[in-house]
């Protein structure tokens, strides 16, 4: 029997007046997007502020685990527009997951560098199973990004890193769905900030929304950078980043004047967070919410803790905090940073039970 292939939308066709695609426009799609926008349950309260509106959005349930699918699908898809044969990233990890997976998709090479031995395990897995040519530097994510642009300025790889201008412009969908998630702009919206792409982005949707009148107000934009890593906030490049959490682990963020402004204009802030609030964060959104994000997701969280504690984020606002990347990438931390006895017990019924103190 004959049947009809199931109709994905996808976030291009979905949002295609909006974005910078025509007809003629091939769609590489691997149904990203359109990801939920949870209510808290018990954190609001457990954190001594009951009246917070607090939303999470869920953005690594995206294909590849992580927000970058938003900006690939379109990067990808303007690569193949404009007859490219590879494309090229520098990566903490879920930038070179996501660019393997839509090269693929699109028969296109791809080629990723990542700074050796600070990428979670699970993204190198992913850009392996994709079929990336995975180069790992003796160097950090900022010296990976210095040498992709060179070779893009040699050879004929389009470069798939947020400098790319059709990331940022797929990433600004996030906005899109957060506004139609809750009928309104939320009062905040707290992101963790790496390579300040993605506050960028949220900041350009917003902004448009508002401006073309389908909201009335835009959020303040909080970014929350990890205190080792912290270029913004400190007003200089750090030249050895470092932070438990490696997808924030940049030292020269790209986006850098763009994340500024957002956050200027909104009337929010660039602030950080220590790696022990960020892994703090991260247990609580394990523990009180059913939430396995990956740890540099959390600095949002972090973040809006350390805001409404010191009076920046008003106490019954609502919020929206992005949660970046799924924790499955990242699977060796919650046994670092939980106390939990794996050893194995006798497999009868009163050692279970002794163990189980029931
Ligand atoms: N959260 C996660 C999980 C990320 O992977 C990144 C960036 C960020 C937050 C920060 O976003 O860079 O737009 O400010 N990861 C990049 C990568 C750098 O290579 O995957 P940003």
């Amino acid at each position: 029997m004959h049947k009809t292939a199931p109709q994905v939308l996808s976030l291009i066709s979905k949002y295609a007046e909006f974005l910078p695609v025509t007809l003629d426009t091939p769609i590489v799609s691997l149904g990203e997007g359109n990801t939920p926008l949870v209510e808290a349950s018990s954190l609001p309260k457990k954190l001594g502020f009951p009246n917070l509106r607090l939303y999470f959005k869920l953005e690594g349930l995206n294909p590849t685990g992580s927000f970058k699918d938003r900006g690939m699908t379109l990067a990808i898809s303007k690569a193949v527009e404009e007859n490219a044969s590879a494309v090229i990233c520098a990566s903490t990890g879920n930038t070179s997951a996501s660019a393997a997976a839509f090269a693929t998709k699109a028969g296109l090479d791809c080629f990723v560098l990542l700074p050796h031995g600070h990428v979670a395990l699970g993204k190198v897995a992913q850009a392996i199973h994709y079929g990336a040519r995975l180069v790992q530097i003796k160097g950090n994510f900022d010296r990976a990004l210095q040498l992709v642009k060179e070779i893009g300025d040699k050879c004929p790889v389009t470069i798939v890193n947020s400098i790319n201008p059709y990331r940022l412009e797929g990433q600004k969908t996030a906005a899109f769905e957060v506004i139609e998630a809750l009928g309104e702009a939320p009062d905040y919206l707290c992101i963790p900030v790496g390579n300040a792409g993605n506050i960028s982005a949220y900041r350009r949707g917003f902004k448009l929304f508002h401006e073309i009148g389908r909201v009335t107000s835009a959020p303040k934009m909080h970014g929350f950078e990890a205190e080792g890593s912290a270029a913004i906030v400190q007003g200089k490049p750090i030249e050895n980043p470092e932070t438990i959490a490696t997808a924030i682990r940049i030292g020269n963020p790209a986006s850098w004047k763009e994340a500024e402004a957002a956050a200027v204009d909104s009337g929010g802030k660039i602030d950080s967070v220590t790696d022990e609030e960020i892994l703090d964060a991260y247990k609580l959104l394990g523990s009180s919410e059913g939430i396995f994000c990956e740890p540099s997701s959390a600095a949002s969280v972090a973040g809006l803790i350390k805001h409404l504690k010191a009076g920046l984020i008003q106490a019954d606002a609502s919020a929206v905090c992005v949660l970046t990347g799924n924790g499955l990438k990242d699977p060796e931390t919650p046994q670092k940073v939980n106390k939990v006895d794996l050893s194995p017990v006798e497999a009868n019924l009163d050692a279970l039970r002794k163990v189980m103190g029931i």
